[in-house]
């Protein structure tokens, strides 16, 4: 009798100890697959400074691949015992200059860049991505999207004039299926325009899904969309 309550005891432990183990290794439910464009970047209070390898092409680039909970929170830094090693991604370098090109300031090489991303980010996908799969996997969520091409195949042109946030949204949903979110900032004489967007991949990063949750914020009525 009292060896098997004891056992019973210790089973139950175990159970509870590898759920455990599997909600720490996934606290997450989904991906957001954010890009920036670089003329709202640049064209803010903030400034921006082109990479040390020269001024990034024309068009969006990546920001990060953020693991993220349907209750719209999500977690971050998760292990600073994995931090970001350039030497992972070396066989990365040259698309990652090209895609996924930092704008901050001083000018330097990018690694700052990805190296936050992974370190504050990708540490909490490490179950589905290590850190070169992290990286690859965005690099070709990117591809398969061209967020610009939706948009200029709309009407929707980097040239300095102002469209709807309905027609952008349309814009992205009629060419990937999926409904983005648009994140707004401000230039330097406080007109809205398109900095960011948004896209849901899901948790084990294969394609991309309807965003379960949205984050928080809005844009103007009308929103520039700066030339770069
Ligand atoms: C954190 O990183 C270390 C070193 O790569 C690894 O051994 C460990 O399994 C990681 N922890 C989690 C929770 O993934
Ligand atoms: C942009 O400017 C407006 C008006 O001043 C302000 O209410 C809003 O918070 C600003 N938006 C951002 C993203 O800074």
């Amino acid at each position: 009798m009292k060896i098997q309550s004891n056992s019973y005891l210790f089973i139950k432990l175990l159970t509870l100890h590898s759920l455990l183990v599997l909600s720490t290794s996934q606290d997450f439910d989904f991906f957001y697959l954010v890009q920036q464009w670089p003329g709202s970047y640049c064209d803010s209070k903030q400034g921006c400074c082109y990479p040390s390898t020269g001024k990034p092409t024309s068009d969006f680039g990546v920001h990060g691949l953020w693991p993220n909970r349907k209750d719209g929170s999500y977690p971050s830094s998760c292990n600073s015992s994995n931090p970001f090693d350039a030497s992972k991604i070396s066989d990365l370098t040259g698309r990652m200059q090209s895609e996924w090109p930092t704008l901050s300031c001083p000018s330097n090489n990018g690694l700052t860049f990805w190296g936050h991303e992974w370190n504050k980010h990708g540490t909490c996908s490490e179950s589905v991505l290590n850190q070169h799969d992290y990286f690859a996997t965005t690099l070709s969520l990117k591809k398969k999207l061209n967020l610009l091409k939706a948009l200029t195949t709309a009407g929707i042109k980097p040239n300095g004039q102002k469209y709807s946030l309905s027609s952008i949204t349309t814009a992205i949903k009629q060419a990937s299926g999926y409904t983005p979110w648009i994140e707004c900032n401000n230039d330097s004489s406080k007109n809205s325009q398109l900095y960011q967007i948004y896209v849901c991949v899901d948790s084990s990063a294969s394609g991309f899904i309807e965003c379960p949750v949205f984050p928080k914020g809005s844009c103007g009525s009308s929103i520039e969309f700066p030339s770069f």
